[in-house]
């Protein structure tokens, strides 16, 4: 595994000219988060060596490097989750050549269902805290010395300083965010009233099947993380209604509009170049 990211990173790094500091991750319906970025090289997946390629609808499957309120980003346009058949150490491994890359702020945004009951479909949360429910961990295995620690910490998986970030540009752009936890289940499929019932007791605001693999691989290798999920429908087990993947993609491209100004409003202001 090692030795992949490795050669993964050293083929990304011989195409660009400046190390990102900062790495984007956009999910389902949210692929056009990078349309103000002044991109410098776009590479498919494909050409990556050792990178898993990306089959959702609704995601591209391309890494974009470039700028970004002057910052040196590099964005995934689209990701694994497990439950296309990826491992978590597959889902985990841009994040690992990311590091390697160089970069130090993870930000992630996707798409999930409500489960507070005060949520309305096309706000926006940031993430406090997550729940794992996914019954997978991408540290599974030998521990990857160099990257980070056999146990690591997960007490602020989630940068508070980020999120106080995010609030603060929130407010300056008059867009109401949300806070919350969100709990990551495997998916594909969606959630039964009593599941949905389950989650909501278990303390979780939002619920997804992406982010929490990738956080706990970023959290492993020391990066700082911001997500921020657009809350595409809201469901209450008392008057479930039917979640279709084409309301999830237009909602999600709806969140955007909001996402996009608000992610680079908080890139522009981070401690990096
Ligand atoms: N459940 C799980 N994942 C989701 C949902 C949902 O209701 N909406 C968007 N992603």
């Amino acid at each position: 595994m090692l030795q992949k990211i490795l050669e993964a990173a050293e083929f990304l790094s011989a195409k660009i000219s400046s190390p990102p500091k900062v790495g984007l991750i956009t999910g389902t319906g949210l692929g056009d988060l990078t349309r103000n970025v002044e991109v410098h090289a776009r590479i498919p997946y494909s050409e990556i060596p050792h990178f898993p390629v990306s089959t959702t609808v609704g995601h591209k499957g391309t890494m974009v490097f470039g700028r970004l309120g002057k910052k040196a980003l590099m964005a995934m346009e689209g990701r694994f989750h497990v439950y296309e058949g990826y491992t978590p150490e597959e889902v985990a491994f841009p994040v690992r050549v990311m590091a390697r890359l160089g970069v130090e702020y993870l930000l992630i945004s996707s798409a999930a269902g409500g489960l507070n009951p005060l949520f309305q479909p096309g706000e926006v949360m940031a993430v406090t805290d997550h729940i794992n429910l996914t019954g997978r961990n991408p540290l599974l295995g030998p521990n990857l010395e160099p990257f980070g620690p056999r146990f690591p910490d997960m007490s602020k998986a989630y940068d508070p300083a980020l999120v106080e970030l995010a609030k603060q540009k929130a407010l300056d752009l008059g867009i109401s965010l949300k806070q919350g936890v969100y709990v990551g289940i495997l998916g594909p499929s969606l959630e039964t009233p009593a599941e949905t019932r389950f989650l909501r007791m278990a303390g979780a605001d939002a619920v997804g099947m992406s982010t929490v693999l990738e956080v706990i691989a970023a959290v492993h290798c020391g990066l700082r993380v911001l997500a921020v999920v657009a809350i595409t429908n809201v469901n209450i087990p008392e008057r479930m209604k039917a979640v279709s993947i084409e309301e999830v993609i237009a909602v999600a491209e709806k969140a955007g509009n909001k996402l996009a100004p608000l992610l680079e409003e908080v890139i522009s202001s981070l401690m990096v170049s």
